[in-house]
């Protein structure tokens, strides 16, 4: 087996690019395989191979595998808008579980023992407490949600069935861009929060919508915890390094655990880009939590995590150089 050759699934992705850049840093040999759906073929650094094929065509899936005796899977494929689950949940069960299930069953098939999964914190749904340990119940409130918890489940089943090892990372909200400025955040249509703020800093023009003022929490917008995407990064060769060794099947959070409102992100941005945001309060965003914030010890302690980029105005200043230098994302 190559230790060094991994397959990294929906790699032209978001963070799954930034896992990329990360991977080849830390002298791994990564094989990228994307639909380009949503990811961006300008994303794979020039010498990673590509593999264009769709989880949905277990034939593309098999090509892919055959390239390297692969040491492990990272998996970030997948349809992940909220409102869009809500109004096309078939989709959601089609491209995330049943396209997990293609490859899961195509990993066995070529004895790749260890995945690690893009999980996300919405397989907490309504919360009870914060800040959220792995163990609080799983009560998803959209389709987008139960796919992932779905998926989890799938992957404790193939963990005790066929000894198939999975570490489910459960992002809080990704965020922030790599500090080169060379690759970053790019979706049609852009649903974060960070990404539209500075869309609005970009073109005075432009104001920015926040969706409800009058949650309960410090000045009635949602809080949430974010967390840079080199951060991620860095948990996913963590996690494979600790499946090598005593961690078989196994769930972490991942935030920083400290929770900003949409108006504290609003004025960090205007501290970071120096411009007037214009801002205006819309009615609430169906299916949004008040706060989400990590409990994200188990990842420390046991994965030994320790996120680099954890600022508020650090995170959002990398997703400003990226949007500065691409104001119209890979395209340009
Ligand atoms: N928001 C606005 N205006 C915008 C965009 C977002 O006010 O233009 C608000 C949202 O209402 C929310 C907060 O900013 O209160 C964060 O919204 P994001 O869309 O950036 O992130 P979410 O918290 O909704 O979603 C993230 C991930 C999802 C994941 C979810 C888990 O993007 O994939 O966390 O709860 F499912």
């Amino acid at each position: 087996m190559g230790a060094k050759d991994v397959l990294v699934v929906g790699g032209a992705g978001y963070v799954g690019s930034h896992t990329v850049r990360y991977l080849v840093r830390k002298g791994y040999r990564p094989v990228v395989f994307d639909n380009l759906s949503t990811g961006h073929r300008a994303s794979v650094p020039r010498g990673v191979p590509f593999v264009k094929g769709d989880l949905l065509k277990p034939a593309s899936i098999g090509r892919a595998l055959e390239k390297a005796p692969f040491a492990a899977v990272f998996h970030f494929a997948a349809k992940a808008l909220v409102g869009e689950s809500v109004e096309n949940p078939a989709l959601y069960y089609r491209e995330n579980v049943t396209g997990t299930l293609n490859l899961l069953e195509a990993m066995l098939a070529h004895r790749v023992k260890r995945i690690v999964f893009s999980s996300t914190a919405a397989t907490y749904g309504n919360v009870e407490a914060v800040p959220l340990t792995e163990d609080h119940p799983k009560n998803p409130c959209n389709p987008y949600g139960f796919t992932k918890w779905a998926i989890e489940r799938m992957l404790e089943d193939f963990h005790a069935a066929y000894g198939l090892r999975s570490v489910r990372l459960r992002y809080f909200n990704a965020a922030g861009c790599d500090p080169s400025g060379e690759i970053g955040e790019d979706h049609d249509p852009e649903t974060h929060l960070i990404p539209n703020i500075l869309k609005a800093a970009l073109n005075s023009r432009r104001k920015m919508k926040i969706f409800g003022d009058d949650y309960p929490t410090i000045d009635g917008t949602c809080v949430r915890d974010y967390i840079h995407v080199t951060d991620l990064a860095q948990a996913h060769v963590l996690a494979l390094d600790a499946m090598k060794k005593d961690v078989h099947c196994d769930a972490f959070n991942l935030g920083n655990g400290n929770g900003y409102s949409c108006m504290q992100v609003v004025e960090a941005a205007r501290r970071v880009t120096g411009r007037s945001i214009a801002v205006t309060v819309t009615g609430r965003r169906p299916g949004d939590p008040a706060i989400l914030v990590a409990g994200a010890d188990r990842a420390r302690d046991v994965l030994g995590w320790s996120p680099a980029h954890d600022s508020l105005d650090e995170i959002v200043e990398t997703a400003w150089r990226w949007m500065v230098a691409h104001p119209r994302g890979y395209v340009g």
